[in-house]
């Protein structure tokens, strides 16, 4: 493995992301705000204590349809079914409309990405950014200093109408330290490699399923995603914890880079309204997983700009600096929908792990007023031949004992 990063790399992969603060700070709920749901579609938040001023904020919300499971034992007993002895069983998906982040909006877009934000940091902390009076009310999870994985804060807004949940994602060795780097490490090389993050005949790998001349073991693989893989199991219990709080809320799905993808993976489990920054292709890791796939995962949103690599699947390859850095992100391909940002043809930017930070995606492309958001489409069709293109995939279907 590469123990010493090139000082140039460290230097600007250190503008990425966030210095935490490991300190811990309780927070309290408080009623100051009452909503109306308009003819407009808009959740509008007035402060109560003071009806008549102008402060008033509004997040523009749209109507979303979703597809849920009959009921999570329904959706995991198939999974299992699936994982175990590969027998697909149809699910009965229902459609619901439910009420999400209206994503064609920049603004709702800039606050997304600063509770996406945040998930790195703590509220007292320097790169905190500040969500205005009507979400200061946040559960940090996962911030024990022994925890060591699945970790971010949960937004509520302070009439408990919406519920946002922010997962953080990738916290780098030599930037933040801490105590999730090594799953976060671990995480992003299952999630995200074609086999077990084998680039190269000097990588350790994270699982034994690598067969010699690119061919790799895919029952192999998914037995270590699902055992090794803890966020999944992690993010549906705190999601389960959170419909229990908040039956009434709309709750919604954040995350930026492994975030992203970890909320787009929970959110099609669940059916929740998904907006993910940045985030590696997380397809090939719903199918590892076997998540059974409901008709249509139209609620996810990715949001990318297109010089960012890794979400642009093409940090590949044993020179790239994903791979200097010991990170696999071999995937390409997206659940859902994407906003593509082409900042290599506005800005002239070109393609480089500087523009994978949530910071970039904030102060640089989200801020820009004069930027219309692009229309969400699905990934390109071709994505998919041209994921882990190089690799032969084996299912040896007579030895299954997975789990
Ligand atoms: C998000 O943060 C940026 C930078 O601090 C700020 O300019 C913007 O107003 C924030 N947006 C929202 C909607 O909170
Ligand atoms: C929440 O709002 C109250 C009242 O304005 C304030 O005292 C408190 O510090 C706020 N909490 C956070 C975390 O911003
Ligand atoms: C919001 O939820 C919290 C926690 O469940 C509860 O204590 C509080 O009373 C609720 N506030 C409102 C306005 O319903
Ligand atoms: C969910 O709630 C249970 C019971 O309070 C708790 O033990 C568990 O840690 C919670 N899970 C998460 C991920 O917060």
């Amino acid at each position: 493995m590469f123990s010493i990063l090139p000082t140039s790399l460290s230097l600007f992969l250190s503008s990425l992301l966030w210095k935490t603060r490991e300190t811990t700070s309780q927070l309290h709920f408080q009623l100051r705000h009452t909503h109306a749901i308009t003819d407009h579609s808009r959740i509008i938040f007035s402060d109560e204590p003071r009806a008549l001023s102008a402060e008033t904020f509004s997040i523009d919300t749209t109507s979303i349809t979703t597809y849920r499971p009959p009921s999570f034992s329904a959706f995991s007993n198939a999974r299992y079914r699936s994982l175990r002895r590969l027998e697909s069983e149809s699910l009965i998906w229902s459609a619901t409309e439910v009420r999400g982040p209206d994503v064609r909006n920049r603004e709702v877009l800039q606050l997304l990405a600063n509770m996406t934000a945040n998930a790195y940091t703590q509220p007292d902390g320097k790169s905190w950014y500040d969500l205005g009076p009507d979400w200061n009310a946040t559960y940090p999870y996962g911030w024990e200093p022994d925890a060591d994985g699945f970790r971010g804060h949960v937004f509520v807004s302070t009439d408990n109408s919406t519920v946002v949940v922010s997962i953080k994602g990738t916290s780098l060795p030599w930037i933040h330290g801490g105590p999730t780097t090594a799953k976060d490490k671990l995480n992003d090389n299952l999630l995200f490699s074609c086999c077990c993050a084998r680039v190269g005949p000097t990588w350790s790998t994270v699982c034994g399923c690598y067969e010699g001349g690119y061919k790799c073991n895919t029952n192999c693989v998914e037995k270590s995603l699902a055992e090794e893989s803890l966020f999944y199991p992690i993010g549906m219990n705190l999601y389960n914890n959170i419909t229990y709080m908040y039956p009434e809320a709309n709750i919604w799905i954040i995350g930026h880079s492994l975030g992203g993808s970890l909320a787009s993976l929970i959110g099609v489990t669940f059916g929740t309204p998904v907006v993910a920054f940045q985030a590696p292709g997380e397809q090939m890791a719903s199918q590892r997983l076997h998540l059974p796939s409901p008709p249509s995962t139209q609620h996810v949103t990715h949001v990318i700009n297109n010089a960012d690599p890794i979400a642009m699947g093409v940090c590949t390859g044993v020179s790239s600096s994903c791979a200097g850095a010991g990170y696999a992100m071999e995937s390409r391909c997206h659940l859902g929908n994407i906003i593509r940002y082409t900042t290599i043809e506005r800005f002239g930017w070109s393609s480089n792990v500087m523009n994978h930070g949530i910071k970039v995606v904030i102060d640089k492309v989200l801020s820009d007023e004069t930027w219309e958001v692009p229309e969400p489409s699905p990934e390109d069709a071709d994505c998919w031949s041209t994921e882990c293109a190089s690799w032969t995939f084996d299912k040896d279907t007579d030895s299954i004992e997975l789990l």
